[in-house]
């Protein structure tokens, strides 16, 4: 019932030429996923080239982040989410953890930005997870709740079913250390059940993608689990042969 979504997130990396070679690849390959909707997230200055590379193709593309405001003003350096809807965006990733950790965003602005994203008819992808150390302290479920309760209380239960959950673990992203399934899937049923607690039509239907190191030969094990519909991919999704690797292994 609900389709596995496989998103890169390209993070700070790619340049014209890897973008074109990247997007060329996988449009060579689509052909053989099945199941899975694809996405591509380029940093800012590479969606224009990217958009117009993938038209007429099946794969969609995204935004690594959106301005907490709509509309036009003076807010040097930001891009709006009806900028990134003409471009012809599908997704804007909100409250990754890099954003989080390194740029000081909290969640009551991480929810700003998810409203902002669905009001421009954007599909947020929402990132939430914990740290190690919250994880050792057995604070996991009170992080990612505090996380959902942010947007939950701006927007209502409701709109979270216009967007996708990403559930990435903070250490394990980047660093080849994977949460095992039963890790993530545990997590991730507790992200339903909270939601399902308040709407069950919602639980039902909202993507919920696990991110953090997920790699070809992870994959298929991870999106085997029953709440989780897929992946938010970093370093293995710089490379076609990888990427399409993960969106084979949804099924
Ligand atoms: P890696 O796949 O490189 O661990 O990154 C995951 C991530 O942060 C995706 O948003």
């Amino acid at each position: 019932m609900r389709q596995p979504l496989v998103a890169g997130n390209w993070k700070m990396n790619g340049s014209r030429a890897m973008a074109k070679e990247l997007i060329e690849g996988l449009k060579a390959g689509i052909g053989e996923v099945s199941k899975a909707r694809m996405a591509v997230c380029p940093t800012f200055v590479h969606l224009p080239e990217v958009a117009s590379l993938l038209e007429g193709s099946s794969i969609q593309f995204g935004s690594q982040d959106v301005c907490d405001r709509v509309g036009t003003g003076a807010f040097t350096g930001e891009v709006s989410g009806e900028m990134l809807k003409e471009f012809g965006c599908t997704y804007a990733i909100v409250g990754h953890s890099e954003r989080r950790s390194l740029y000081g965003e909290s969640d009551e602005f991480v929810a700003q930005k998810f409203a902002a994203a669905r009001q421009a008819g954007l599909k947020p992808i929402l990132c939430v997870g914990e740290t190690l150390e919250e994880r050792e302290g057995g604070i996991t479920e009170e992080v990612v709740g505090r996380q959902l309760d942010a947007v939950i209380e701006l927007e209502g239960v409701e709109a979270l079913a216009d967007g996708v959950i990403a559930y990435e673990p903070v250490w394990a992203i980047g660093t080849g250390r994977t949460a095992t399934p039963e890790q993530a899937q545990e997590t991730h049923a507790f992200i339903r059940g909270k939601i399902a607690a308040l709407d069950a039509e919602v639980a039902g239907k909202v993507q919920i993608l696990y991110g953090g190191s997920m790699k070809p030969d992870n994959a298929a094990e991870l999106m085997a689990k029953p709440d989780i519909d897929g992946g938010l991919i970093g370093g293995a999704s710089l490379k076609a042969a990888d990427f399409l690797a993960i969106g084979k292994a949804a099924g």
